[in-house]
């Protein structure tokens, strides 16, 4: 940061600091969204203050307020819910310090709180797994049972992926969400609602999960329960991480719409330019396919994480 005192940032040197508070480390994807952009803060030879908020967004404020407070060049977060960042947003803009959102969406009206937001689409992820399903059960009848194990309550992607999957869906009247829940993205809590759900609803045909750690999860508790996953119940998940991947190929998971946690890079490039004060695009898409087994067999041996 070229106008900041020397030694107001711990470098005294030219370096860009960045703040990042991350979401936690609660999926696989999170850890290889974590090493993604530590790896190109150090490439791009930015100073890197890494913060983990555990999941929590009281952690993830007092983390923001802690950059704040440092006089760092530059602001990024993953914020963990949409909902109630607009105070600590508004000290980041009096303070002058740019504020790039990383992965997740916030629900601030003014805009002019962050400079960027780099991610997927959310809700088209959603409505490639409804679109999946609807083409799977075209021309059939009977009723359909499908399950859903939902992301972190009140963040992106649990609500983007849930409406974007029901809306892909709800042209066929036979497939019927019967049960939804929050698993957390979390593998442990997949399994444990998957039981609950196995226990409760003695007909389930299909399982989305909103992310590849809560389907592997599930897996786990459909298989204690006697039952074949990807066959007795097929399983759509969210992200292609190598574990995901490898139950696809597995034939255990029947479909994965991609989610890269490989973000890095651009945000490095963000980070810079808006540090310099140069404008930036408001929303940078990531690109991303999706897989079905066969794919998965191909992929699995480039995939990255
Ligand atoms: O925000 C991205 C989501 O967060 C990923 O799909 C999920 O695995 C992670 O925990």
């Amino acid at each position: 940061g070229g106008d900041k005192e020397a030694g107001s940032t711990g470098g005294g040197d030219d370096k860009i600091v960045l703040g990042f508070s991350q979401v936690g480390a609660e999926s696989g994807w999170r850890t290889a969204n974590t090493e993604s952009i530590k790896a190109s803060a150090k490439a791009a030879g930015i100073e890197l203050k890494f913060s983990d908020a555990q999941g929590k967004q009281e952690n993830q404020i007092s983390d923001i307020r802690g950059f704040i407070t440092q006089k760092v060049d530059v602001i990024a977060f993953s914020p963990v819910v949409t909902s109630g960042w607009d105070a600590v947003l508004k000290e980041a803009k009096d303070a002058n310090i740019p504020v790039i959102l990383t992965d997740r969406a916030v629900d601030s009206q003014d805009t002019s709180l962050y400079k960027s937001f780099i991610g997927s689409d959310f809700k088209v992820e959603g409505e490639k797994a409804g679109e999946w399903l609807a083409k799977e059960y075209e021309g059939k009848t009977g009723d359909v049972n499908i399950v859903e194990l939902q992301g972190t309550t009140g963040s992106a992607p649990a609500i983007d992926r849930q409406t974007g999957f029901a809306e892909k869906i709800k042209a066929n009247p036979n497939l019927k969400v019967v049960k939804t829940q929050t698993g957390d993205f979390k593998r442990a809590d997949g399994k444990t609602v998957m039981e609950t759900f196995l226990q409760s609803t003695p007909k389930i045909d299909v399982l989305y999960a909103h992310n590849d750690d809560m389907g592997l999860g599930a897996i786990e508790a459909i298989e204690a329960a006697g039952k074949v996953p990807g066959k007795d119940i097929k399983i759509i998940t969210v992200d292609a991480v190598r574990d995901g991947m490898t139950a696809l190929a597995a034939g255990k998971i029947n479909f994965i719409v991609e989610c890269s946690p490989l973000l890095g890079d651009q945000l490095m490039e963000v980070v810079k330019k808006v540090n310099k004060g140069e404008t930036v695009e408001k929303r940078i898409l990531t690109k991303e396919g999706t897989f079905t087994p066969e794919q998965a067999k191909t992929e699995l041996p480039n995939r990255k994480y």
